[in-house]
């Protein structure tokens, strides 16, 4: 009764959180298992970013709960940001769900669910849903354990903050995560030292909006805003090779980032940028507070700090009253920045955010239309910024074999993926390798 398999839906937060469940079960004496059809429980961390994330799950959902007619001591739980988004009301749909846990309790997964074993083995009657969404403070300092790897874990995402206080009118994520919270520094640095220790080189931070980490708990120092100051303390961490964070907020480049850019080596020339619409006119109606000029000066001032970086963004088409001069000005952006990888989505109506009851929705077949032209755009950008790198030598962190076992793989500072005859013993390694051939997607190459 103590296999358990997680579902991760969405982003790259639920992966963490999801990987902090997981290593929380696993020091509880649970086993994780990497099959629905071997597991006892099953967790599905979902994501409410757009409906058709919901509808994934909650199909999911459904068809494990009709299985647990034939298996009854089947355990179905529900965690993240869905949970959160519809509450108990999920149980209309699914009233055979055992645990329903918001995105504020994944620590206190292992307890429910000793529960509701206990309570099953007791073979008394069925507990009714354990349910638990309530806030709780100092959530944020919880996610911070992590699966020792099979193999090295040369790559690592950490978690620095939850929570978002913007108020993007179409988005669910302030509802579903919370108000801002952050991890203090030191507590931070001392994960980062402990994944170093055992082999990791690579930190990814994570967080909602992590430029906005710790301005309301850290004060500035010498100009630096907290985010800087935290990025400054894990480029001491030996070992460490590379750090990159996910996602910023355009109105957290201020010089101090960008010079951090500049002057720290191990910071990488890659940044995801979310710009949302190159129009000024939807970007008030999203409520963000830049226009495209100011977005296309932090370009230019990154690309001045660092000639060749790398972009990547978030967009969204189809927002209710796009016109197509509204979406001709996205094209437009989308051009002059080059983006060299892009998150392009079709705008999805999120009942309660204010987006949602404004007039001139958009209608699906126009939304398909300028998605496909973006992401054609994106796929000849992607293909010409790695054609441009044949021929030269670039540093690869070696991550492990690739999909296939045929090859290795790893990451050119750029976030480009290489593949390449090596060993195992690179693994953790950073290597130089000689570029011979592009595609929009990948790169090949050898070790020089
Ligand atoms: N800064 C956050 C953004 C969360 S949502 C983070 O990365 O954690 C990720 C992206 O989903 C947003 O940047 C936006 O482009 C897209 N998105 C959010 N709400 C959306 C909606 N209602 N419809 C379509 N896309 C949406
Ligand atoms: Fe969402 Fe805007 Fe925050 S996109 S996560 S409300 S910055």
């Amino acid at each position: 009764m103590n296999r358990v398999y997680i579902k991760t839906y969405g982003c790259q937060m639920n992966e963490r959180d999801s990987e902090a469940v997981a290593a929380m079960l696993r020091n509880r004496g649970y086993t994780i298992v990497d099959s629905e059809h071997s597991a006892d429980i099953i967790l599905l961390n979902t994501c409410s970013v757009r409906d058709q994330a919901e509808q994934k799950a909650i199909g999911k959902a459904g068809y494990i709960a009709a299985r647990k007619r034939e298996k009854p001591d089947l355990v179905l739980g529900i965690m993240g940001c869905m949970a959160q988004n519809r509450g108990a009301d999920l149980l209309d749909r699914l009233p055979d769900l055992d645990l329903l846990v918001g995105t504020q309790k994944f620590h206190q997964v292992p307890d429910h669910l000793d529960n509701i074993i206990a309570t099953l083995q007791a073979q008394g009657p069925r507990p009714s849903t354990v349910i638990d969404l309530e806030e709780e403070a100092g959530s944020q300092n919880t996610i911070r354990d992590h699966l020792p790897a099979d193999r090295r874990k040369v790559s690592a995402f950490v978690s620095i903050m939850q929570g978002c206080n913007m108020a993007c009118t179409f988005c669910i994520v302030p509802k579903t995560r919370g108000e801002e919270r952050c991890r203090p520094i030191e507590d931070i640095v001392a994960e980062v030292e402990e994944l170093a220790a055992a082999g990791t080189r690579e930190i990814t931070l994570l967080g909602q909006i992590v430029t906005s980490y710790g301005r309301r708990e850290i004060p500035f120092k010498n100009g630096k805003s907290p985010f800087v100051q935290l990025i400054e303390a894990i480029h001491e961490v030996p070992g460490i090779a590379r750090i990159r964070f996910t996602s910023p907020h355009p109105r957290g480049f201020k010089q101090d980032l960008v010079e951090a850019f500049r002057d720290l080596p191990k910071l990488c020339p890659y940044v995801h940028l979310p710009v949302q619409s190159g129009s000024n006119r939807i970007l008030r109606a999203m409520n963000r507070p830049y226009t495209r000029e100011a977005y296309l000066r932090i370009v230019d001032d990154l690309r001045a700090a660092v000639p060749d970086m790398y972009f990547s963004t978030d967009i969204i088409v189809g927002f209710p009253g796009e016109t197509e001069e509204d979406f001709e000005q996205t094209r437009d952006l989308f051009e002059r920045v080059g983006y060299d990888m892009a998150f392009i989505f079709k705008y999805s109506i999120r009942t309660g955010t204010p987006a949602a009851t404004l007039p001139d929705q958009l209608p699906a077949e126009e939304k398909e239309r300028r998605n496909q032209i973006l992401l054609d755009l994106l796929h000849r950008q992607s293909l010409r910024r790695n054609q441009s790198l044949v021929g030269t030598i670039q540093e690869v962190l070696v991550e492990g074999p690739d999909k296939k076992g045929l090859r290795f793989t790893g990451r050119t500072p750029g976030n480009r993926t290489v593949h390449f005859e090596g060993h195992e013993r690179l693994i953790g390694e950073l290597v130089n390798v000689r570029i011979e051939r592009a595609s929009a997607s990948s790169l090949v190459g050898a070790v020089v």
